[in-house]
């Protein structure tokens, strides 16, 4: 893994985009799979700039998203789908026909899992997948505990996420129980992974990613045998005890 550490999360967020944005200049065809959370905004924030300064095209680009809860409707603020208009589709010139998010309306969610691998079998691999780290160690919804071979699958979200996430949400009951989420073994076919890591609230998982075992307990372990892994930290996630140099 290769790890690059910032001075703070603008910094982090502004050295993201220009990989980003650099990768979408070698190569106007790629597949980029897009994470949410308040981690990559930042980066999106300033994709959004240098496209409208540098003219950078997502016009061939198509994007894979992560995960999305069940049962919220596209049009809910706190629907994914809306999260990716706010914050990058309304503001780029992609095609919405190339941007693919799980919908997490289907009456069949099952059915809907086994549709989008399908579509990431279509269209991919994934070039470059963007990550954010849960503090227990999810990636995408993949909690503690889900078998490093999994493919997207519906996840019942942990009270810790849960929790996490209803910042968001008016209550915590308003918080969805499951989601749609890309599996490890989905993840893990990407050619190159971006994870970010911003907060001092992500401090112990970084710490454990760094030196912890390669553990299902621990699902962003398995990244350490992903061929090409860049980690992008902020220095806020950075004990005094474990600098990087
Ligand atoms: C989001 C996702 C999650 C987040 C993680 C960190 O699509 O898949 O794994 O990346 O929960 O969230 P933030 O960035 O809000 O701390």
């Amino acid at each position: 893994m290769d790890i690059i550490t910032t001075p703070s999360y603008e910094a982090l967020s502004k050295e993201a985009a220009s990989y980003v944005s650099r990768k979408i200049q070698e190569n106007p065809h790629i597949v980029l799979g897009l994470a949410t959370g308040s981690t990559p905004t930042g980066m999106y924030e300033q994709l959004i700039k240098d496209h409208i300064t540098s003219g950078t095209s997502y016009r061939h680009v198509t994007t894979f998203n992560l995960d999305e809860y069940v049962g919220v409707r596209k049009e809910n603020p706190n629907s994914y789908y809306a999260f990716m208009e706010k914050h990058l589709f309304q503001h780029i010139d992609i095609q919405h026909n190339s941007t693919f998010i799980p919908d997490g309306m289907s009456a069949d969610p099952q059915k809907e899992c086994n549709i989008y691998e399908q579509k990431l079998r279509k269209h991919g691999p994934i070039d470059l997948q963007i990550l954010g780290l849960g503090a227990n160690g999810h990636i995408g919804f993949n909690e503690p505990g889900t078998s490093f071979s999994s493919s997207t699958h519906i996840v019942e979200l942990t009270d810790s996420t849960r929790k996490a996430n209803s910042r968001f949400f008016k209550d915590l009951e308003d918080v969805p129980t499951h989601a749609i989420t890309m599996g490890i073994a989905s993840i893990m076919e990407a050619k190159e992974i971006l994870l970010l890591v911003a907060g001092a609230n992500k401090r112990q998982a970084y710490e454990q990613l760094l030196y912890g075992e390669i553990s299902e307990d621990f699902p962003a372990s398995i990244l350490k045998k992903h061929p090409c892994v860049k980690i992008l930290a902020d220095q806020s996630v950075l004990d005094t005890s474990s600098i990087i140099a």
